[in-house]
């Protein structure tokens, strides 16, 4: 017998997963993150929804059941560090999963230590990313919890686990039948498995549920201006998980944060990832704009690495990392001076940027100008040709040389 703390959803794999817990002897906890599951568009009866599930969770006979309102704790502490590193995994997914995974584990760590339990407990695959990440955060917190991954050891199939549901009164929701897996945070919504398992397959307009289809979007763009503040974004004052989650209504009417992509797994496989990350996509650009205004061109370069780097890390689940600390610590460098404005329009499922200011930038229109007031000294520019191009005039030598007798062709 072992008290276990599960990551518990509500959906049917990890309420038949409490179920067997529980018959097996265990103690269960089920602990259920708010993360903003429902915020992506609305955000309405999010909470109601959630005391269902712990309602559910009781009813099954669990030890006790929690709900965590992690969303400022998801934003500030996951979401703005990725944020400054404009973190968009092979270019183009921006990890709302994956950046939710090591908060999943700090929680069922924090929860089983108020219970005293000596497990945690999640329901991911063999297959996934999660089970990395989530373990790999238990693990770095604390060590000596045991962590348990029973779809792992014994997979479950959607009829095996009707079946079971059915037997053991668990209630069945339509959604049983869904054609897709699907995980969503205010970050983002993924969509996989179904149709979407033939990468030929263009996704069915039923696998979006956030992001408007070009038939419904509105026929005139629609204008914001993003604040940002040592790097913070803001609309109209509104920060954190509330700006989110409006961005994500506001980009979500234009289509825009749809994402179609085969991405490599972290145990090796590729898979075909639909996501829509509408307020990710739009802040995401709105930061990478005003970065190019106020951050020195060698300082974008070297970033742009380092930012590389660090989607690989929060993807492959070492977000506990000390080169994730690194990583971080390097990007609140120059949060200091990432202090502006990004102007950006929405429309056609497109982003936008149309306009940037800083008091930090380093643009300065008196040296860009073709027009009148121009300050740039042109005639400086002939000296630093010659000099830029010293390597080249020996290398041009070397090729005016007869070609076919030059050492440099032989072997
Ligand atoms: N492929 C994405 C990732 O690894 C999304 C995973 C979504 N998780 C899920 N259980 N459906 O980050």
């Amino acid at each position: 017998m072992s008290r276990i703390v599960l990551a518990y959803s509500g959906g049917l794999d990890t309420s038949v997963l409490l179920k067997k817990l529980i018959l097996a002897g265990n103690e269960v906890v089920a602990m259920t993150a708010d993360l903003g599951e429902s915020d992506g568009v609305a955000g309405e009866g999010a909470a109601a929804e959630l005391e269902k599930v712990k309602a559910k969770a009781i009813a099954l006979g669990a030890y006790d059941a929690v709900v965590i309102d992690a969303r400022e704790r998801f934003v500030n502490g996951y979401v703005l560090p990725a944020l400054g590193a404009n973190a968009l995994y092979e270019g183009v997914y921006p990890l709302s999963a994956a950046l939710s995974r090591p908060l999943i584990g700090a929680l069922l760590v924090e929860v089983a230590h108020q219970y005293d339990a000596d497990a945690v407990a999640h329901g991911c695959t063999g297959k996934g990313n999660d089970q990395v990440r989530i373990e790999l955060a238990v693990r770095s917190l604390d060590p000596s919890l045991t962590v348990r991954a029973p779809l792992r050891e014994q997979p479950l199939s959607r009829p095996d686990a009707i079946a079971f549901a059915a037997e053991h009164g668990i209630p069945i929701a339509h959604s049983a039948a869904k054609p897709y897996s699907v995980d969503a945070n205010l970050w983002g919504r993924s969509i996989e498995a179904g149709v979407l398992e033939d990468p030929w397959t263009g996704p069915p307009e039923d696998a979006y549920a956030w992001t408007a289809s070009t038939n419904v979007q509105p026929v005139k763009p629609d204008e914001v201006i993003i604040h940002f503040e040592q790097g913070v974004p803001s609309l109209d004052g509104v920060t954190g998980a509330a700006l989110v989650a409006k961005m994500n209504a506001l980009a979500g009417v234009h289509g825009i944060g749809r994402i179609d992509l085969v991405e490599d797994r972290v145990i090796g496989v590729k898979s075909r990832e639909v996501y829509e990350a509408p307020a990710a996509t739009v802040i995401i650009a709105a930061h990478k704009a005003l970065e190019r205004l106020v951050l020195t061109r060698d300082e974008l370069r070297f970033k742009a690495g380092c930012d590389q780097k660090y989607s690989e890390l929060v993807y492959d689940g070492l977000w506990m990392s000390p080169l994730r600390d690194a990583l971080d610590a390097f990007n609140a460098s120059f949060a200091a001076r990432l202090t502006g404005d990004v102007r950006v329009q929405l429309f056609h499922g497109a982003v936008t940027t149309t306009g940037v200011r800083s008091s930090f930038a380093l643009y300065d229109e008196k040296l860009a100008t073709y027009g009148a007031g121009d300050a740039f000294d042109h005639h400086a520019a002939d000296g630093f040709i010659r000099l830029y191009g010293l390597p080249l005039d020996r290398m041009a030598a070397i090729r005016s040389l007869d070609y076919v007798a030059s050492p440099l062709r032989s072997g």
